[in-house]
């Protein structure tokens, strides 16, 4: 299975000419990189400006609606997406379960948009502090998955990001992102069978940089990762990047 490394940029940079040099700088430093797929998530409205350049980086979308065109002021759809260049899109990210109040009904009837229109969904989960994981993941999975059978989840990539490491600087240790990966592909396994829960990537975000990156690779096994503020850095995520692809 090939290594995925997602940059989410969630709502910056502020200008357009700073997202245009972080875009390039990124992909002049991963340019010879061949085995990890790169997919960078920027604002939407950056995009015509990025894919001018040409390059070997994927594009994901932060986010979008579950229709595919209608009366939905400010809604993007997953054809539109797919209409110009993207290829994944992250759902149900915790910051869009909290300040957009985004539940596992609504987050279940995007995974099923977004894999009817043939993209790849990021879906995240993950547990707040205090939380049991055990609980709260398999809800979330189950509910997310619901009524999307096997024949449909080809496409399916998740992101294990516990709350608690998002953003905060603390990321979570590599053994316990381990375990929250068996956890992770045990409920896949019971929802599906083991032979597609192995198959689907899982991925660890939360406070990744490049002193702990490879760590989630080389201990954890995990399938690629999500960086958030650290793909912000673009000699950061250069080094994120290349260090995945050395091992
Ligand atoms: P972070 O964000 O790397 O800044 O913690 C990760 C994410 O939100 O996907």
């Amino acid at each position: 299975m090939k290594l995925i490394v997602v940059a989410n940029w969630k709502c910056n940079p502020v200008t357009q000419i700073e997202a245009e040099r972080l875009f390039d700088t990124a992909k002049k430093g991963v340019i010879n990189v061949k085995n990890v797929e790169i997919v960078i998530c920027p604002p939407f409205l950056y995009i015509p400006s990025l894919i001018t350049q040409s390059s070997p980086l994927t594009f994901g979308a932060q986010d979008c609606f579950y229709e595919q065109s209608g009366a939905y002021t400010g809604g993007v759809s997953p054809v539109m997406l797919k209409e110009i260049c993207f290829e994944y899109v992250i759902i149900g990210h915790s910051e869009r379960r909290y300040y957009f109040c985004e539940t596992d009904e609504m987050i279940n009837k995007k995974l099923l948009a977004v894999l009817k229109a043939r993209l790849k969904p990021i879906f995240c989960v993950g547990e707040k502090e205090g939380e049991e994981i055990n609980l709260v993941v398999k809800e979330q999975i189950e509910k997310g998955l619901k009524d999307i059978n096997k024949a449909k989840i080809e496409n399916l990539v998740i992101a294990y990001e516990p709350v608690w490491a998002v953003g905060t600087g603390n990321p979570c240790n590599p053994d316990a992102a381990m375990r929250a990966t068996l956890f992770i592909r045990q409920t896949l396994s019971r929802i599906y069978n083991r032979k597609v829960a192995e198959g689907i990537p899982v991925l660890y975000g939360g406070s990744v940089n490049s002193k702990i990156a490879v760590d989630y690779i080389k201990e954890a096994k995990m399938n690629g990762l999500l960086v958030g503020g650290a793909s912000l850095d673009a000699g950061e995520f250069i080094k994120i990047v290349k260090q995945i692809s050395e091992f």
